[in-house]
């Protein structure tokens, strides 16, 4: 028997049917009903987002955007701001320099005619920064090598007007394809003619609240046949910083077949070296740039060379077996090295119109709106980063509302940085659950079935106890489940659920504060 919220007993029946009937509005909805949008409107009164922690390096320049929704106009508030801060009063945006390294916590308030929400960020100001995987969007998936900066700015806009920036989306990536093909005679690495002022790009953005970061390889050439940096690694770390980067995607392309094979070296310092020489020139910038290695080998060692993210799979692809590879496929071998600061990176998410880079050729995704849930609520489990790999200024509604969902959002962001583990695995569905800071469970019920099928999970076999269950999509408490949970699921789709234990639940009080 089971107990809902209001302490009655529930006969274990009715709850099946229940759930049943929950998720048939779910995951059998298919990918052309609109009806499978889940998430909620956002709520009138203020709501703060994002993170409650925040990585920079001391002496470095501070820029952190409060995400909030709620009825606009939009008050911001920080009480404990530490000196050197400032803020903003109608944009959220926080800007300036902290010297000293420690830990600093302010209390973030918005508000607007309505009401107010108010929570704590932490500010560690250290060596470590990236603290909880970055959320984005990078080019690559949806321009390929035709990126220009009008586009870039485009889909910037997007997310400003769409709110997307307001959930906690910050970084603007160029991937591949903006470098000219020349260096400058002093060697200085300049935008081609679709990038005629990238540090106006870069102010733009700041401006807005939003990051920039950029594309390079050690190689001599990039994947896409530009400019790389080798040989002159100095240089453009300085004139990344200089433009006001924040960002830095780094694929080894070239340095792989130009200079690692001949070389014939296969150590483990071969293969670190060119990350190293990057690494060691963006110490000497003073400004945090996040540091995203690409060389699918980096796993052992991306620690050592300072890297932020390091990408464990090859190109994702906007097709199931691409998500079951990437995703499902390589938690046992690699989840162990990720912890905050450090983010295995399964690519980027392959949601709304793509064209997989280099098809150039942006079409409606070929994944189901069920994989899609899937798919990102796996990225969340999984601490990945969160980098949407579509054209945005062609989202309809049901991606604005796949990458709005502040509850699945904060599973990821949460600041224990524990990626899912696999715990159950048949042949027709899976079981993945994430520890978060608060001492909640978010547990991912997977079908990978292509039909749907009724799931039922005992707490005991994912070894944790069971309580309030809550729908992420939906955002919804569903009651209290205290020894198993039974969800229909859609072909290829998720029940996506946080558990809040007996325990827990009386550590929290009332439980307003779970953010
Ligand atoms: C690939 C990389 C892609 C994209 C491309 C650009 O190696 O995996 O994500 O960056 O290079 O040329």
């Amino acid at each position: 028997m089971n107990i809902n919220s209001n302490g009655k007993s529930r006969m274990k029946p009715s709850i099946h049917v229940l759930a049943w009937l929950l998720s048939l509005l779910t995951c059998m909805a298919g990918p052309t009903k609109s009806d499978s949008i889940l998430t909620p409107a956002p709520e009138v009164v203020p709501r703060i987002h994002g993170a409650n922690v925040f990585g920079v390096r001391p002496g470095h320049p501070f820029f952190y955007k409060i995400a909030a929704t709620g009825t606009p106009p939009l008050r911001y508030q920080v009480l404990n701001l530490p000196d050197g801060l400032q803020l903003d009063r109608k944009t959220g945006i926080i800007t300036g320099i902290l010297p000293r390294p420690g830990n600093y916590v302010m209390h973030v308030q918005v508000s607007n005619t309505i009401g107010k929400h108010e929570c704590n960020l932490t500010i560690k100001v250290g060596n470590s920064i990236c603290l909880t995987p970055p959320m984005g969007w990078n080019s690559w998936n949806a321009f390929g090598l035709s990126v220009t900066q009008d586009k870039v700015k485009a889909v910037a806009q997007v997310m400003i007007d769409r709110g997307l920036v307001e959930h906690g989306w910050t970084y603007v990536n160029i991937d591949d394809g903006w470098e000219a093909g020349q260096r400058t005679a002093q060697g200085i690495l300049l935008g081609n003619e679709n990038f005629p002022d990238i540090k106006g790009l870069a102010d733009w953005l700041h401006a807005r609240g939003i990051k920039l970061g950029v594309y390079s390889s050690p190689g001599p050439t990039t994947c896409g046949g530009h400019l790389g940096s080798y040989q002159h690694e100095a240089q453009d770390a300085e004139t990344f910083a200089t433009w006001g980067v924040d960002f830095l995607k780094y694929d080894l392309c070239s340095y792989k077949w130009d200079i690692f094979d001949k070389a014939g070296d296969n150590s483990e310092a071969a293969w670190m070296k060119p990350f190293l020489t990057m690494r060691r020139e963006m110490d000497k910038q003073s400004r945090d740039i996040v540091y995203s290695i690409c060389s699918y080998n980096t796993i052992p060692w991306a620690g050592k060379v300072g890297a932020n993210l390091t990408r464990i799979t090859g190109d994702i692809r906007d097709e199931w077996p691409a998500i079951v590879n990437n995703g499902f496929g390589v938690i046992d071998q690699y989840w162990y090295n990720n912890r905050p600061g450090l983010w295995n990176d399964a690519d980027m998410l392959v949601v709304g119109n793509t064209s997989g880079g280099w098809e150039n050729n942006v079409r409606t995704n070929k994944l189901t709106r069920d994989e899609q849930y899937s798919h990102f609520s796996l990225w969340c489990l999984l601490s990945a980063p969160l980098i949407i790999g579509c054209d945005l200024t062609m989202a309809d509604d049901f991606t604005i509302a796949l990458l709005s969902n502040d509850d699945v959002i904060e599973i990821n962001q949460d600041a224990l940085g524990k990626p899912a583990r696999r715990v159950l695995k048949t042949d027709s569905y899976q079981v993945w659950v994430k520890s978060l800071e608060d001492g909640t469970r978010a547990v991912g019920i997977f079908n990978m079935q292509s039909e749907p099928q009724a799931i039922t999970v005992k707490w005991s076999d994912l070894n944790i106890r069971g309580g309030i269950v809550r729908d992420l999509w939906r955002q919804k408490d569903l009651g209290r489940y205290e020894s198993e949970f039974t969800t229909q699921v859609g072909p290829h789709c998720v029940t996506l659920v946080r558990i809040k234990p007996t325990e827990a639940l009386r550590a929290l009080g009332n439980d307003t504060q779970t953010r």
